[in-house]
């Protein structure tokens, strides 16, 4: 009693179409895969409740981003507050690993932590059930590259055999604390009738990291 905490975070999923963002979730929270696929449109919604440890509840609002937004001008609406984010990409598919660091700018123009830091970002190599081709055949080239372009690290998973996911979730909640701790979470500097109006272009300077 007393020293019960709560916490809510909200992350951001994103990548190219038909990696598995929705899958991935959709494991992740209801325990459900299905091959059917339909493309998510616009953003959809998820909660994951954490059992941290006995005095710590964590609540995940995963915001799941449609891969076509990345042309689209809501973005930056979307990822407003966020404090972490996952960007997907298909083993089986190189394309999609290509597309990452659109993604991953897009991120970092769009939402920064209070002291200017990019937010914690997760690579996940995701359909890892599937044949692999590109980079992700190569673990160590792929640590480093990651590495390089400012991700914590990367997770092979596959949603459809359920594995890897709660391990990337666990070791970006466990980052996400940590900023906390540091008092360095997202800055509120912003409100959203600034953030919609312009062209889309990037208002804020390209963070460090
Ligand atoms: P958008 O909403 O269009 O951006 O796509 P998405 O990233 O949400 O992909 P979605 O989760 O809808 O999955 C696309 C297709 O890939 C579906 O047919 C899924 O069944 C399939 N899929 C997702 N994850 C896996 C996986 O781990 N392994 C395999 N084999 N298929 C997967
Ligand atoms: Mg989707």
């Amino acid at each position: 009693v007393g020293n019960k905490r709560e916490h809510l975070y909200k992350i951001l999923i994103i990548g190219e179409l038909g990696t598995g963002k929705t899958s991935i979730i959709k494991r992740y929270v209801h325990q459900f895969f299905s091959d059917h696929y339909r493309a998510t449109i616009g953003v959809d919604f998820a909660l994951k409740v954490l059992h941290w440890d006995p005095n710590t509840t964590v609540r995940l609002q995963l915001w799941d981003i449609a891969g076509q937004e990345r042309f689209g001008s809501m973005t930056r609406v979307y990822y407003k507050e966020a404090v972490a984010a996952f960007v997907v990409f298909d083993v089986s598919r190189s394309v999609t690993f290509d597309a990452v660091m659109k993604w991953k700018n897009d991120l970092d123009q769009k939402v920064q932590l209070a002291n200017g830091d990019c937010v914690p970002c997760v690579l996940l190599a995701n359909k890892s059930d599937l044949p692999k081709e590109g980079i992700v055949t190569t673990p160590d080239k792929l640590t480093e590259w990651a590495k390089q372009h400012g991700f914590m690290g990367w997770f092979e998973t596959s949603a459809k055999e359920y594995t890897g996911i709660e391990e990337a979730a666990n070791f970006l909640v466990a980052k996400i604390l940590t900023n906390e701790k540091s008092g360095i979470m997202t800055s509120e500097d912003e409100d959203l009738d600034t953030l919609v109006v312009g062209d889309g272009q990037p208002d804020r300077n390209w963070c460090s990291c």
